[in-house]
């Protein structure tokens, strides 16, 4: 922080931005995007900035001469599922998304499909994807750390159990973010995953999932804040990998763990 800038200035100005929307760190030192600007070299025509559209509205492109539409494949398969292991076989057999083209398993579900807690992920990072479970490796290791503390568990049972997915079946190379496209054509899968597996909460794990079921991002701002989506009270909190590697915002993700013990003992 500026010293010159006396404490409050500088808090008044954190907030500002706060307000603005920035509302989340993604470097440690400013970058001057118009200095940059100036230093590359100009495209031929200048076109407008895109705003990022909500992936629900960001049908995939099918390839030019073919007439298939994943989303709607994707909308008409899920629908035929009438359990979770229907639903499991024709995820599996969806041929549409290329993630599963590099993926070495594909990963649906772990814990207890009668759970009263869905927690939906984002995707599978190295781990789960070797072992084909969501959640296995460090980040999994915490998540279920976390829920232990609230006497939750994908191993417990009745009031206690948890069930757990994640928006994509399969793991993006090198961990990047899932793509607009990749998310639409797997999105009614997930729905129909919510509507057979019926928990009375959704737990929605980071900004990808709150980008997935919600329509918006902005991980800080919403977690914590009881929500809606597909019929289903959604509470959105920090994914643990974030935890991990920012482990002072475990004191928030405690206080969501709480909220979520509390509602579901009011609801009981
Ligand atoms: N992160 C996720 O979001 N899901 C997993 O299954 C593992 C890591």
């Amino acid at each position: 922080m500026d010293q010159a800038l006396g404490f409050h200035t500088a808090k008044a100005l954190l907030e500002w931005q706060v307000e603005l929307g920035a509302d989340e760190a993604i470097g440690d030192a400013p970058v001057d995007r118009y200095a940059l600007e100036e230093a590359a070299p100009k495209p031929a025509r200048a076109t407008a900035p895109q705003p990022a559209a909500p992936v629900q509205q960001s049908a995939p492109q099918s390839s030019p001469g073919s007439a298939i539409d994943p989303v709607a494949d994707a909308t008409r398969l899920a629908a035929g599922a009438s359990d979770l292991a229907g639903l499991r076989a024709v995820m599996e057999g969806f041929p549409h998304c290329d993630l599963r083209q590099g993926a070495k398993n594909f990963v649906f579900s772990d814990g207890h499909p009668g759970a009263r807690v869905m927690v939906i992920g984002e995707a599978p990072g190295r781990d789960e994807d070797i072992q084909g479970k969501p959640f296995v490796g460090r980040a999994g290791q915490l998540l279920d750390k976390m829920f232990a503390a609230i006497e939750m568990g994908r191993e417990r049972e009745g009031d206690q159990a948890l069930y757990i997915t994640n928006i994509l079946p399969w793991r993006p190379p090198q961990n990047r973010d899932p793509k607009p496209d990749e998310m639409a054509m797997m999105l009614p899968f997930v729905k129909r995953h919510v509507e057979i597996a019926n928990p009375d909460v959704l737990v929605l794990m980071g900004n990808i999932s709150c980008q997935g079921i919600l329509g918006r991002r902005g991980i800080t701002r919403l977690r914590g804040q009881w929500t809606e989506a597909l019929g289903k009270p959604v509470l959105p909190m920090f994914h643990p990998a974030y935890l991990l590697r920012s482990p002072i915002m475990k004191r928030e993700a405690w206080a969501d763990l709480l909220s979520l013990k509390t509602r579901l003992q009011e609801s009981a």
